[in-house]
């Protein structure tokens, strides 16, 4: 295994701290301010009001009093919930780029160029019941990244996400100004030169260590996760600025998830098993944990993107029988309609970790929204590992994938509140 890049010594760590840097953020400050003077003065003078307040009174304090966090250049209208909204069928201003445009969408997620026949999923925006989300802005995300390390940690569908924020804004940098490498077997980079800035993505199904933790060959049968290791991964992730987290599906064994008390190298290994619910608790606070522990949240963002939902049983929308995702053109349009499987209680298992911590770490809430998709899968249009057998190919549901998403499409979406929470929090 070749050795990994030391962040400390790299340009990029330097960069941060050369007074350029400092020049070029201010800049940053003054571009933002003029763009979005209104928010921003009216932010400030807010704040100051709060501060003069809070000389007279020091018991006062609401969430919403709270001082701006980093990256912030404006504020989403108080009480609203991003995350409780419907699909509405837009066909002027989606997709936001066509999936032949965008060079680093990997093969599991080009939907057309594996033969779709619709296009339908790509045209729908979701609208939030309370308010609107903010446009996501290619070229504000990429200001705010200027000399900064933005990170994507977990697995697959977090890969999406990561895919999908590149897609989202590589267009706008010439082609000889950003390359995309795997620079070692975890991680993969996509660099923009020119603003020192990086999106990185992180291969850690788990986010602590575990028996699947090689990026290439980690279908492995029995999963093993090995606690209070989330340092063995984590010490790539020092440095970054904004770092947005995902675990779920890896946990979903069916059974009891087997933790390993010691090392993977212990002769005789010490196993413990724990339900999913427990395990998944586990790993939420050595998450949290370590969030406290290595970042400066002064100057600093953490995300944690939540389940992401499937389709494998049309019956669980009232469909037929024996069908899946596959075949399915549009979203589902009951309200009520949410996952119904193990996804509810891992749910409350991040509602309870979250709600008690201290630590501010904005959930990407996309587990109902993304649950009305049934339509958004890759289902069996992407790169097939194995040669289909003809009694798969007679019976295409059987293959279909219901996990993952076509690009362009729902994973878009996940990244236009991930920029509304960071800049209009
Ligand atoms: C970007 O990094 C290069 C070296 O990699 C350095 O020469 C340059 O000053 C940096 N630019 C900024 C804006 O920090
Ligand atoms: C996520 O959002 C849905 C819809 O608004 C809500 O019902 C659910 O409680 C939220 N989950 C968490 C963990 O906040
Ligand atoms: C994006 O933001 C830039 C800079 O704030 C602005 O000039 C541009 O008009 C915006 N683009 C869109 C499509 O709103």
């Amino acid at each position: 295994m070749k050795a990994a890049p030391s962040r400390s010594s790299s340009p990029l760590r330097k960069a941060r701290l050369s007074p350029y840097c400092a020049f070029t953020f201010i800049s940053f400050i003054i571009f933002v301010a003029i763009l979005y003077g209104e928010d921003f003065r009216s932010t400030l003078s807010q704040r100051r009001q709060i501060d003069r307040a809070d000389d007279h009174l020091a018991d006062r304090s609401t969430s919403r009093d709270e001082k701006i966090p980093p990256f912030a250049i404006g504020r989403t209208e108080e009480g609203c919930d991003l995350f409780s909204g419907r699909w509405v069928r837009d066909q002027s201003t989606r997709p936001h780029y066509e999936e032949s445009d965008c060079p680093y969408i990997q093969p599991q997620l080009t939907c057309q160029q594996h033969g779709r026949p619709d296009k339908d999923y790509q045209y729908w925006r979701w609208q939030p019941h309370a308010c609107s989300l903010h446009n996501f802005n290619a070229t504000v995300m990429l200001e705010a990244l200027r000399g900064k390390r933005m990170l994507f940690v977990g697995d697959s569908l977090n890969r999406g996400q990561f895919v999908s924020l590149v897609c989202l804004i590589h267009s706008i940098i010439p082609e000889n100004a950003k390359s995309m490498e795997a620079s070692y077997d975890s991680l993969t980079v996509f660099r923009v030169k020119e603003y020192n800035a990086t999106i990185e993505f992180y291969w850690a199904p788990f986010l602590l260590a575990s028996n699947s933790d090689n990026a290439v060959q980690h279908r492995v049968q029995d999963r093993i996760v090995r606690r209070g290791s989330i340092n063995k991964h984590g010490k790539y992730w020092r440095g970054a600025d904004i770092v947005v987290f995902n675990t779920y599906l890896w946990w979903m064994t069916g059974s009891k998830m087997k933790i390993l008390k010691g090392s993977f190298e212990d002769e005789v290994q010490n196993i413990e098993e724990m339900t999913t619910e427990e395990a998944y608790r586990m790993a939420m606070k050595s998450m949290l944990r370590w969030v406290q522990r290595n970042m400066d949240l002064k100057k600093s963002r953490v995300f944690f993107t939540s389940l992401s939902p499937t389709h494998t049983k049309s019956t669980d929308w009232g469909g037929d029988q024996d069908g899946n995702c596959y075949n399915e053109r549009t979203p589902i349009e009951d309200p009520m309609y949410s996952i119904l499987d193990s996804g509810t209680s891992i749910m409350q298992v991040i509602r309870d970790v979250f709600g008690k911590s201290t630590v501010p770490i904005s959930l990407l809430n996309i587990t109902r929204l993304s649950s009305y998709r049934k339509d958004a899968h890759t289902s069996i249009y992407k790169k097939q590992w194995s040669p289909l057998t003809q009694e798969q190919l007679a019976n295409p549901v059987s293959y279909a994938d219901c996990v993952h998403w076509c690009l362009p499409g729902l994973q878009d979406t996940w990244n236009e509140l991930l920029f509304t929470k960071l800049f209009y929090p």
